[in-house]
């Protein structure tokens, strides 16, 4: 029986995958090296939906494990989550971020074309847009990564381009993703950011929990409504379940297709407070100081070429994000 192959699956989004993917009747196969996870994680997936997957402890640029997995595996697509993510990280060390995502995209590519496995749908983000000077960004709008992480997932993106110019027969879907927050609803599974978290939701969670102190809000003078920056948060649920209809796409469509992945609405740094707060029934203390280099006042997405040829739309909101993720942040207040 065929089986869907999911690199990074014991991360954030690549467990949320692997639930609906198991929930919809698909065998599921893991490679994980767990550089930035952990098995708890597939654990969880596997209470949640009482079904089994086969995981793979393995490093996407170890040929001979790749070579293995497609020889044992009648494998009939891939969704590529596997890679390294942290935006300060890759500017610090682009090498292993190059390293990371590049080199083991290749090497994926390579083992899927030894295999005859043409279709995969790879995890881009919205980073690959930079900071365009109008909003809502569409899918036709120019690349201009401002960072090393950023120009890898471009680098993917023409790499993959260019393989589908030599060989059509590959079906490619590249979904760029605007801000994943969230958790499963049933606390299971969730964000479990390695140190101190970079990213808005999983810090404010922290705060609210007690972990950490206070947030601090990087910047109240943008030309913004309130002053704080604006970005389009998509439930993880809801971002996963795109790919289902990504992965729909390619069986009638065998192209090469690139989706944002949003919900069209933007909320600033206070909104996004206030909506936790009220999730929570926490009072979150917040400090503001300068902004953080690199963060442009506003982001957010136009969905409606995902809505439209995806039949796809994100379906919760701002609220029901912030209720998810404390549910997670609550059961797990250290992560797994
Ligand atoms: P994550 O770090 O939780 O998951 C990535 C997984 O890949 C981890 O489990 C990690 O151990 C694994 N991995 C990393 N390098 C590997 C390698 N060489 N071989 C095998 N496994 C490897 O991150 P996430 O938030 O779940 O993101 C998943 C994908 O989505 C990433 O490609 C990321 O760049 C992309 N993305 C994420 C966001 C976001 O905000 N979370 C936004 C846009 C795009
Ligand atoms: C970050 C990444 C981006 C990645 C995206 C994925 C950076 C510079 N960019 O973007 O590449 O695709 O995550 O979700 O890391 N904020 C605070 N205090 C905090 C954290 C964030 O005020 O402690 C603000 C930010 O200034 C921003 C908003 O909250 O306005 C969201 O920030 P964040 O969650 O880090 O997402 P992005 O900046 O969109």
């Amino acid at each position: 029986m065929s089986k869907v192959l999911v690199t990074g699956g014991a991360g954030y989004i690549g467990s949320h995958m692997c639930v609906e993917l198991l929930q919809a009747g698909t065998d599921v196969v893991v490679l994980d090296n767990l550089s930035n996870s952990c098995a708890k994680s597939l654990e969880a997936v596997q209470r949640i939906t009482q079904k089994k997957l086969n995981f793979i402890e393995g490093d996407l640029r170890d040929k001979s494990t790749l070579a293995k997995l497609f020889e044992h595996n009648d494998i009939s697509a891939v969704l590529h989550f596997g890679g390294l993510k942290a935006v300060g990280e890759s500017v610090n060390n682009p090498l292993s971020y190059y390293d990371n995502n590049v080199n083991g995209t290749l090497c994926l590519i390579e083992a899927m074309t030894n295999a005859d496995v043409k279709t995969i749908v790879f995890s881009s983000t919205a980073t690959v847009y930079g900071v365009p000077d109008t909003m809502p960004i569409t899918e036709d709008f120019p690349t201009n990564p401002i960072n090393p992480y950023g120009q890898t997932k471009l680098t993917i993106e023409h790499m993959l381009r260019d393989l589908h110019n030599s060989d059509p027969g590959w079906s490619i879907s590249m979904l760029r993703y605007f801000n994943p927050v969230g958790a499963h609803p049933s606390g299971e599974i969730g964000e479990n950011p390695n140190g101190i978290p970079n990213n808005l939701m999983p810090y404010l969670s922290q705060v609210a929990v007690g972990v950490l102190p206070r947030l601090q809000v990087f910047g109240d003078d943008y030309p913004t409504h309130d002053g704080t920056g604006i970005r389009d948060y998509i439930h993880v649920v809801d971002l996963v379940r795109g790919h289902l209809n990504a992965l729909e796409f390619l069986q009638d469509n065998p192209v090469l297709a690139i989706h944002n992945l949003g919900t069209g609405t933007g909320h600033s740094v206070y909104e996004v407070v206030e909506a936790f707060e009220q999730a929570s029934g926490k009072t979150i203390p917040c400090e503001v100081i300068e902004r953080r280099a690199g963060d442009a006042a506003e982001s957010f997405a136009d969905p409606t070429k995902a809505n439209e040829e995806l039949n796809w739309r994100a379906e919760y909101d701002l609220h029901r994000m912030c209720v998810d993720s404390w549910r997670w942040q609550e059961m797990h207040p250290r992560g797994y």
